[in-house]
């Protein structure tokens, strides 16, 4: 099965070439990059070098012939991509925040006009993975998002108040340097950003309703000295109080089918190169803290969207991405 990747000199691209590259059908024919475009893929990402013998070309979509596409490039650059692709009969997965919401609630978090809407599936394969089977075109959540839904779903209904407090790699921003990701600013260092304003907490309260909880839900971000990885401390306040073998329980027979869930201690180190996502939950009454650990670039984005991609196309769910973490 051909597979383009649009954005693929980013990190989320170069991930998805990795993972791709233990697909047992799928093969990458097409990477593209405008700033790179005729330069060997292996020069920007040598782990790839006996992978990919692509070379960049410019993300022209009456060019793409493939059967699926990866959109990984920025929120608003997607939307000029999507339904053209659609249109040519290829299915793609959006890895950016342009078909996660709402239009309305897009436009109004997002700050900026939404020029090509259409509904979509939000693909957390765990909670929707009905409507991803088979579908065109997939949604493909957030990183924090992911993480923080996953520690609190089983309890979402059961809470009136869930505090989302998380603790993200640098990766997550991208490829592009900035202050912030300055290595004197954020090595052996670590800080809040967005206190209450960040974009991913519609997200969250989205999955929260949809999950049948009415809780107020709030999300603050920190970022730490490591390349991969989000680590989520849930604080899920509930209606009524709840033992721990009661809420032990409930996660486990939650995600009792799920391959990607493990219930352990989590660490970044853990988790770092896989899809996994890693839960721990303690219950101390009407306070549950449930703590998830993901890697931002494969359960967080290209490994969510291969799972993705492997619902959409009927193959196993897990194909590509049954590899360990990778520690230390
Ligand atoms: N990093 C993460 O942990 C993470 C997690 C979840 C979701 N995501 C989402 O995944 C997407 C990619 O993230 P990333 O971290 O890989 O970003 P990145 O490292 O900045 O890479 C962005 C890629 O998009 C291309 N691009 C930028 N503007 C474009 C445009 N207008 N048309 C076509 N290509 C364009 C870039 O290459 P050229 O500019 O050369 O074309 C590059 O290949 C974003 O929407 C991001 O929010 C990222």
């Amino acid at each position: 099965m051909k597979v383009a990747i649009v954005g693929a000199s980013g990190y989320a691209g170069g991930e998805l070439i990795r993972l791709l590259a233990y697909h047992s059908k799928a093969e990458v024919v097409c990477a593209t990059s405008r700033k790179l475009a005729g330069t060997p893929l292996d020069q920007i990402h040598p782990q790839l070098k006996g992978f990919s013998n692509l070379t960049f070309t410019n993300p022209e979509t009456d060019a793409i012939d493939a059967d699926v596409a990866f959109l990984a490039v920025p929120h608003t650059a997607a939307m000029t991509y999507a339904g053209k692709l659609v249109s040519q009969g290829i299915k793609v997965v959006d890895l950016s925040a342009d078909y996660r919401l709402p239009k309305d609630v897009f436009e109004k978090v997002y700050g900026v006009p939404h020029t090509d809407y259409f509904k979509a599936p939000y693909g957390i394969p765990e909670l929707h993975r009905k409507d991803c089977i088979n579908a065109t075109f997939v949604s493909n959540p957030g990183c924090f998002p992911t993480g923080a839904t996953l520690a609190a779903a089983p309890l979402a209904k059961y809470a009136h108040t869930i505090i989302y407090d998380s603790k993200t790699g640098v990766s997550g921003a991208g490829d592009n340097p900035s202050a912030t990701t300055h290595y004197p600013n954020v090595g052996d260092n670590v800080g809040p950003y967005k206190l209450t304003t960040h974009r991913h907490l519609a997200e969250m309260q989205q999955e929260a309703a949809f999950l049948g909880s009415k809780a107020a839900v709030y999300f603050t971000p920190h970022l730490v000295p490591v390349n991969r990885g989000i680590l989520t401390t849930a604080h899920i306040l509930l209606k009524e109080p709840m033992e721990q073998k009661e809420v032990e329980k409930l996660y486990h027979d939650y995600y009792k089918n799920e391959y990607f869930i493990r219930f352990q201690k989590p660490v970044l180190g853990a988790v770092r190169g896989s899809n996994f996502c890693d839960i721990m939950v303690e219950s101390e009454g009407t306070r549950v803290v449930a703590v998830s650990a993901i890697d931002n670039l494969v359960k967080g984005a290209s490994g969510q969207a291969i799972q993705n991609m492997n619902l959409m196309c009927g193959f196993d769910e897990k194909d590509g991405l049954t590899g360990a973490g990778v520690f230390p």
